[in-house]
């Protein structure tokens, strides 16, 4: 009887799913499909008095903006006219069964060669908001990265009041030298690279840089209008705090999932996160700046200290070159370089918009530390070869791992077509050693262990993450994002997470959905998902300077039954190695 009426109630919502699917195909029109070239190419850009032979798609700095409704369809064939191998990834796209289009290298794709080209081809399914797209290979995606704005079908609207104006923010980070000698150069000494010379907004260093002032973005306003700002952090190593002088941001959105709205004066973003935050003119008319600076929690670590601008500016502003009015912009104050208070009030704002379903009933309890490291000189080395910290080389993990990316397949090929010897799937669900994480780290635990190693996940399993940083060397907040899902992030905290006493501060209720989490520096972060996409999927600290060093994983998850819940085949223009 149970059964019947079960089987009756399925064939029912199956019914009533048939005739939305027809009502939409009426009443709406159809999802799209976008074709786009991308020709990453050199491309002479002038910053900071200087011209560069720079990396651009399309000779483009930053590359273009992609725009297209949620269900929608992006088929981008990448052509490399460039010297060096490039990859694209679609970040914060859940690739749903098309691992194939996700873009690091040698994880998901080999890379494509110079000459070379490949079509990535995905669908985006149940996403709205402010993604982007960067290169994925090496220090390329300094210069080569955009925006990828999704909107909502159409027929149905933002949980917001319609914006007047909506401008993607891209905050970037420019070195004046070619990022890609940059951490060549750091690779061979096993130092630290060099940080950036400026910050940008959309690509412009803005008024407190020399031979920049006449190019800084402007961005209009009208009194009255409320306009969405879609904040992207697309800087290499550098989280950024972001702040408009005299007005407030109410937080509608963070890697493409909406959130409870919260006003603040002032937002915090790490490399790969992104904001969306409605503005409302409801200043005296006038020119404001907009500015971005480093909020670095390392401790004494040299960072890019200077500021970036762009200015605000209401229509009916007094015109710049009338006489006798003073036209510069009013400046906004900034929070200090390591106010982690700031940020810590910031984070815990984030809420979903209304309670959601957050997976219980654990399958994968995992623990991964992240953090730093340094090793020894290794025997054959000159010692121009160890500039690191007392003659070392700086290295990075996850629970003892220096992640190190295969050369001759991808994972992901290496997985699908059974090739023996590429990874192993032995990836620690905790670290190999307890000890205390935040404190003082005895230094027979400062060198990892390289190796590509993965952590298998049944199609389907429930899956908790503690990450807990660590102060080996230093410690810092490490910005870390999966790739191909989204998860909740149920709880943050200080010092060790104690599963006994800090169990109880998770929120189960309506916790924020996001795809990179700002790990609390000397901190920890608990995040959960559901394993339901299939592929190899990378878990990295979106820090580049860190990727480089190995701080990563990843994560192979099994296909699951049937066709619906199992990969693609590879396209046929797959690169290969
Ligand atoms: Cu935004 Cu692995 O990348």
């Amino acid at each position: 009887m149970e059964a019947l009426s079960c089987c009756i109630a399925n064939s029912r919502s199956f019914l009533l799913g048939l005739l939305l699917l027809l009502a939409s195909a009426v009443f709406f029109t159809e999802a799209e499909t976008h074709h786009h070239d991308f020709v990453v190419q050199a491309t002479p850009v002038k910053r900071l008095c200087k011209t560069h032979n720079t990396i651009t798609v399309n000779g483009q700095y930053p590359g273009p903006t992609l725009e297209i409704n949620n269900g929608d369809t992006l088929e981008v064939k990448v052509t490399n006219k460039a010297r060096y191998n490039v990859t694209i990834h679609w970040h914060g796209i859940r690739q749903m069964r098309t691992g194939w289009a996700d873009g690091p290298e040698f994880v998901t794709q080999c890379p494509i060669r110079p000459g070379g080209s490949y079509t990535y081809r995905f669908t985006v399914q149940g996403q709205e908001g402010t993604l982007w797209w960067h290169a994925h290979s090496s220090w390329l995606r300094a210069t080569v990265y955009g925006a990828l704005i999704i909107h909502p079908k159409p027929g149905s609207s933002y949980p917001f009041t319609k914006p007047k104006r909506e401008t993607p923010i891209l905050l970037g980070e420019w070195w004046d030298a070619n990022p890609i000698d940059v951490v060549r150069q750091a690779t061979r000494t096993g130092a630290a690279p060099n940080v950036s010379d400026a910050y940008t907004i959309n690509g412009q260093p803005g008024d407190l840089y020399n031979c920049s002032s006449k190019d800084t973005v402007i961005v209009p306003i009208d009194s009255g209008e409320t306009n969405l700002l879609r904040v992207i952090n697309s800087g290499l190593n550098q989280e950024l705090f972001f702040t408009v002088a005299n007005h407030k941001f109410t937080v509608v959105s963070a890697d493409a999932s909406y959130t409870k709205p919260f006003t603040t004066s002032v937002i915090m973003l790490g490399p790969g996160q992104t904001t969306d935050v409605l503005i409302t003119g409801d200043q005296p008319p006038a020119r404001y700046y907009m500015a971005a600076r480093a909020y670095q929690s390392a401790q004494g670590a040299p960072f890019d200290n200077t500021t970036t601008t762009a200015i605000l500016e209401y229509k009916s502003a007094p015109c710049p070159a009338k006489k006798g009015v003073s036209t510069t912009p009013v400046f906004p104050s900034l929070p200090a370089f390591n106010d982690t208070a700031t940020v810590t009030a910031f984070s815990k704002s984030f809420r979903s918009p209304a309670k959601v379903e957050v997976p219980t009933d654990i399958d994968e309890s995992l623990f991964f530390t992240v953090g730093l490291g340094l090793n020894r000189c290794p025997p054959k080395f000159k010692s121009s070869q160890c500039q690191g910290p007392n003659g070392t080389r700086f290295t990075a993990s996850m629970n003892n791992v220096s992640f190190v990316l295969p050369s001759n397949f991808s994972l992901l090929q290496a997985h699908q077509q059974g090739i023996p010897g590429v990874f192993t799937t032995d990836y620690p669900a905790a670290p190999p050693v307890k000890f205390d994480y935040t404190g003082n780290v005895s230094r027979s635990l400062w060198q990892p262990v390289p190796g590509t190693k993965l952590y298998k996940l049944k199609y389907g399993s429930r899956v908790q993450v503690v990450l807990q940083g660590t102060s080996i060397f230093t410690a810092e907040n490490h910005p870390i994002h999966l790739h191909g899902y989204d998860f909740y992030i149920i709880a943050e905290g200080f010092g060790n997470f104690n599963p006994s006493t800090d169990t109880s501060k998770f929120n189960l209720v309506d916790p924020p959905l996001r795809n990179t989490v700002a790990v609390p520096v000397n901190g920890w972060a608990v995040i959960r998902f559901v394993a339901d996409n299939p592929g190899v999927w990378l878990m990295h600290c979106h820090l580049d300077v860190h990727i480089t060093w190995g701080l990563a994983m990843a994560f192979l998850v099994e296909n699951g039954v049937g066709a619906l819940q199992s990969i693609e085949t590879p396209p046929a223009d797959l690169p290969l190695c």
